[in-house]
């Protein structure tokens, strides 16, 4: 016996108010994360093409963004170096030279915002190494896993000393939280906190990125990211990280993956974090510059829907514009409802 007419889904839907009021997920601009791009030899904002709205900051261009995204209330922001081309080599060394450019943006960000917003470092090797892969490479070709995570042990003690509070190996090694842990640890990092990716796959929609970091690879990256159509294993990729004593889990990319997101947000006992990345951000833009979509609409529905799926936090390229919106400090804040 259908009981209509006595129960009717619209009348919750009446009136703004009250679709607020009875509104399941909000989104506040702590649980955003701006990804940020750093380059070394720029003296101004370089716009990345593949990317509208995203720049390469030079060092002195980063302190007005990050003023800004403090500014703004964001959780947080995740560092990308972006070395000169003739310094990457085969071990990429620039990751771990306490010069290097996202060692010294570390330091520059902890500086400046460090007591209002968690800076927090990617740890990945593909931005400083001259072939391009996460990790460094072995007589075949091969990713060699353990020898990078030597290369990561290290790396997790230069971020930390420059000042990052999480660190986020992003390279699909095994054991590379429990190695960057350790190597924490025993530098008396005991708390600077591990963000796994924990279930990262093989995506296409990297592409955007691989243009913002200048990526020299060559090839693509499926013998370390996962398989796209593999669900269960993202569960069992974030329990092996669980065990090697990551502080939070993410699921990257997004969009893509919201059953994976699902998933694991209903399993995790520590935070679960979602990275909407590059082409995801660029393919809403581009329909948006085509005029095909509502850009303010669109990019609050997209992030609204990986926080619904299960994501504590979100790292995207719409972090600052969102939080803005969401304070009302933006004219497009009427979107928000
Ligand atoms: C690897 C890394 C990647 C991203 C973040 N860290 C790219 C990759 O695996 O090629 C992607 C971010 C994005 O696409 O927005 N260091």
């Amino acid at each position: 016996m259908s009981q209509f007419p006595l129960v009717r889904g619209r009348r919750l839907r009446a009136t703004p108010a009250l679709r607020r009021l009875v509104a399941e997920t909000r989104l506040h601009p702590a649980d955003l994360i701006l990804p940020m791009f750093v380059r070394e030899g720029i003296t101004e904002d370089a716009p990345i093409t593949s990317m509208p709205g995203v720049a390469h900051h030079s060092l002195d261009t980063l302190k007005p963004a990050l003023e800004r995204a403090a500014e703004a209330g964001i959780g947080g922001v995740m560092l990308f170096g972006v070395p000169l081309d003739e310094k990457k080599d085969a071990q990429g060394s620039g990751a771990t030279d306490p010069d290097g450019i996202l060692n010294v943006a570390t330091r520059i960000a902890a500086a400046e915002v460090g007591d209002s917003l968690v800076v927090q470092t990617d740890l990945c090797l593909d931005e400083f190494t001259d072939h391009g892969h996460c990790g460094v490479l072995d007589a075949h070709g091969y990713v060699d896993n353990d020898a990078t995570l030597e290369r990561y042990r290290e790396m997790a003690v230069v971020q930390a000393e420059s000042g990052s509070e999480l660190v986020a190996p992003s390279g699909m090694m095994d054991g590379q939280v429990a190695a960057i842990r350790d190597a924490l640890d025993a530098h008396g990092f005991g708390n600077t906190a591990v963000l796994a990716y924990a279930a990262k796959y093989a995506s296409a929609f990297y592409g955007p990125f691989r243009e913002a970091v200048q990526s020299s690879l060559v090839g693509d990256r499926r013998t370390y990211q996962m398989d796209n159509g593999n669900r269960r294993e993202g569960l069992r990729e974030v329990a092996l990280d669980l065990d090697e004593g990551a502080d939070i889990v993410m699921v990257k990319p997004a969009m893509s993956y919201l059953d994976v997101l699902a998933d694991v947000a209903a399993t995790s006992d520590v935070p679960v974090w979602a990275y909407q990345i590059s082409g995801e951000y660029s393919m809403i833009q581009a329909a948006a510059a085509n005029g095909w979509i509502d850009l303010d609409a669109a990019s609050y529905e997209s992030v609204l829907g990986i926080k619904r799926a299960g994501a504590d936090a979100i790292l995207t390229y719409w972090a600052v514009d969102l939080a803005e919106r969401l304070t009302g400090r933006s004219d497009a804040s009427r979107n928000l409802r």
